[in-house]
């Protein structure tokens, strides 16, 4: 081939950005480490037919209030010849997914990056009003929550990153284009795996949160507070069905037998791990209404941090 098309996309005569290593390859394209003026940054470079998801997320990152500890922080959106460009802070550690493909986490880590984690999530879904002429923030829907999708900041808590599926709810507006089966198989609710979604906003919030109890088992499954070993990391559901299960695999798994990650015997002999497990079970219930709210399960993390600092 040509070696010219393995080199980096040349950089923009007015914000040159050096593109160093690349860091993560994702479904819409490969993020990359760069250096822009002094500052490291994040660069997602997505190929032309991503620009529907390129354009979500800048959307969404543009709205108001959307700066926030827990949000991965924007910097700016580029076409750059035939690419196009999301660039963002850079966070060394990566994903989530890959941290705990490295690490296990003490009990007090699982709790600093869930309880940011939720924290992010319970932002993102809420809607701050309009008021004497102050912008508001509309609810907002991540639609491919995962571990993946959460990146983790120096000082281990936890940023939501990825928002190219992402869609506002304005009060009053229709939330635009909602083709219900998007997202990442393994982490689909069965309501989305059943192609059985009404297209409102709660919904779209209870979906998140399916995902955000998946998220939360991975953590536990990596947590060395109890006595037991700590098993190598695995994606939810890949001791059922494997690394790449079709849509027939998860519908059959999760629709029809109603299966969930399991549950370890050990996590009852370790306080907080043992307090957790009813909200897991309460974020990925079959019932989509019965699930919790991501600002409940913060709240409850707060509170399960606190009392059981063990
Ligand atoms: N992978 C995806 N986005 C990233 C970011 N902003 N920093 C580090 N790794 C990433």
């Amino acid at each position: 081939g040509d070696p010219e098309l393995d080199l980096p996309p040349s950089p923009h005569p007015l914000r040159p950005v050096q593109l160093e290593e690349v860091r993560a390859h994702g479904r819409f394209g490969v993020v990359w480490k760069g250096i822009m003026t002094d500052q490291v940054v994040a660069v997602k470079i997505m190929p032309f037919k991503e620009r529907s998801s390129w354009m979500t997320e800048q959307e969404i990152y543009k709205l108001p209030h959307m700066k926030h500890d827990n949000l991965l922080a924007f910097i700016g959106a580029e076409k750059r010849e035939e690419n196009l460009w999301l660039i963002s802070v850079f966070h060394e550690f990566g994903s989530l997914s890959d941290y705990l493909k490295g690490n296990t986490i003490t009990w007090s880590e699982l709790c600093k990056i869930a309880e940011s984690m939720t924290n992010g999530l319970a932002y993102l879904h809420d809607e701050i009003p309009v008021a004497r002429g102050l912008e508001g923030k509309p609810s907002i829907a991540h639609r491919d929550f995962k571990s993946k999708n959460v990146l983790l900041k120096d000082d281990l808590t936890a940023c939501i990153a990825d928002l190219g599926l992402a869609i506002k709810f304005e009060p009053g507006k229709s939330p635009g284009e909602t083709h219900g089966l998007v997202g990442t198989r393994r982490y689909m609710a069965p309501e989305v795996l059943e192609g059985a979604i009404s297209f409102n906003r709660d919904a779209f919030l209870r979906i998140d949160m399916y995902a955000c109890g998946l998220v939360m088992w991975e953590l536990m499954s990596r947590c060395s507070g109890s006595d037991a070993p700590v098993e190598d990391y695995q994606l939810p559901y890949e001791e059922e069905i494997g690394s790449h299960p079709t849509l027939e695999d998860m519908q059959e798994l999760v629709v029809m037998k109603k299966i969930r990650p399991s549950v370890k015997d050990h996590w009852i002999r370790h306080a907080g791990l043992e307090a957790l497990i009813p909200t897991i079970e309460e974020c990925w219930d079959q019932d989509a209404e019965a699930r919790v709210s991501a600002d409940c399960v913060h709240e409850r993390l707060l509170q399960i941090g606190r009392t059981l600092n063990v």
